[in-house]
């Protein structure tokens, strides 16, 4: 099973997700901050085996899906980066979940293991 995590930086969230990952299962973090597991040695044992990607976004920034866009254009109007750069909060939950769906999840192989923070 694949699960997609909000609310997994601490407490419940992060409880439950350890669970699914310890259970074998994959999981896509949506965080504020990707860099919430740098010294966390459980999470980093799950990244390194590529069970889990981090995502960055909010998931209270509310704006309409541009990613739709790329049906048209051929590309998605966000760029996704792998690391912590400045200037990616600004994303729309939608773009993130468009991102999630799109990206992450058609093309897990890149993506696993990684923070990824997208930009306009
Ligand atoms: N604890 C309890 O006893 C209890 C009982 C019943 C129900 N609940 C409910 O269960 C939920 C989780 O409880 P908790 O105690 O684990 O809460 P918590 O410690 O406050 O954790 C909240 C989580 O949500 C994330 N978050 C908050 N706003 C966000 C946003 N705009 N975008 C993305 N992520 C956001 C936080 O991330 P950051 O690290 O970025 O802040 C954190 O990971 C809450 O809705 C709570 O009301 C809790």
């Amino acid at each position: 099973m694949h699960a997609f995590v909000l609310g997994g930086s601490k407490n419940i969230g992060y409880y439950a997700a350890l669970r699914l990952l310890e259970q074998g299962n994959t999981v896509t973090f949506l965080l504020r901050r990707t860099t919430v597991f740098d010294y966390d040695e459980q999470m980093q044992h799950y990244l390194k085996k590529g069970q889990a990607t981090l995502v960055a976004g909010d998931g209270l920034n509310l704006a309409d899906c541009r990613g739709d866009e790329a049906e048209r254009t051929g590309k998605a109007p966000y760029r996704a980066v792998a690391g912590e750069i400045e200037g990616g909060y600004t994303v729309s939950r939608r773009d993130t979940a468009h991102f999630i769906v799109n990206g992450v999840l058609k093309d897990w192989e890149k993506w696993e293991g990684k923070g990824v923070v997208l930009v306009y």
